[in-house]
C-alpha cells in the first residue's frame, strides 16, 4: 500500500551538516519527497508535536533539544512508508541500531538521534497535518 509518513531531520543533523547525506539515503530507499520545509520549532510547538511523551522523564530535555536549532520536515511517500522509514532510521538508541541505519551512522545518543519518523498511520496523519497544509504537498 502506498503510504505517506512524516520525517524530521533533527537539530543535531542540521548542526553536523548531515542533512544532504540523509536525504540522499531516503531517496535511494525509494521515498518520494512530496513536501519539505526548513524552520526552527519553538519549545511550545516542539512540546505539542511530542505531546504523547509529556509524562516521560525525557520530555523537557527532548523539547529543549528539538527547539535548539533548525529542523527539516518532509512528507515522504512510498510503498509501506511508515514501517520502511522506521527500518531505515534504526532503533531510537544508536547503540542498538542495526549497521547501515541512519541512526547508527549519524546519531550520537538516544536523544540526539538525527531523525524522527512517524510510528503509525494515526501519528503520520497528525504529524503531516501539524506542519503541512494540503496545498504544500504534491
Ligand atoms: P522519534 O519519535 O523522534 O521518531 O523517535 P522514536 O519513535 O524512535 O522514539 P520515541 O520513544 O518516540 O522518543 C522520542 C524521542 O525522544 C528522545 N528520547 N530520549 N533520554 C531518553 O531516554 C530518550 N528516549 C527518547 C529521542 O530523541 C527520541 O527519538
Ligand atoms: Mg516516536
Amino acid at each position: 500500500m502506498i503510504q505517506k509518513t512524516l520525517t524530521m531531520l533533527k537539530p543535531d543533523t542540521m548542526a553536523a551538516g548531515n542533512a544532504g547525506k540523509i536525504i540522499a539515503m531516503l531517496e535511494s530507499e525509494g521515498f518520494a519527497i512530496i513536501g519539505m520545509k526548513l524552520f526552527r520549532l519553538t519549545a511550545e510547538k516542539a512540546g505539542r508535536f511530542y505531546a504523547v511523551h509529556r509524562e516521560r522523564p525525557f520530555y523537557s530535555s527532548l523539547v529543549s533539544f528539538m527547539s535548539e536549532g533548525p529542523v527539516i520536515a518532509m512528507v515522504l511517500e512510498r510503498e509501506d512508508a511508515i514501517q520502511h522509514l522506521r527500518k531505515v532510521m534504526g532503533a531510537t538508541d544508536p547503540a542498538k541500531a542495526d549497521p547501515g541505519t541512519i541512526r547508527k551512522l549519524f546519531a550520537s545518543s538516544i536523544e540526539h538521534n538525527a531523525i524522527h519518523g512517524s510510528d503509525s498511520e494515526a501519528s503520520a496523519q497528525f504529524e503531516i497535518g501539524f506542519f503541512f497544509s494540503q496545498l504544500e504537498q504534491l
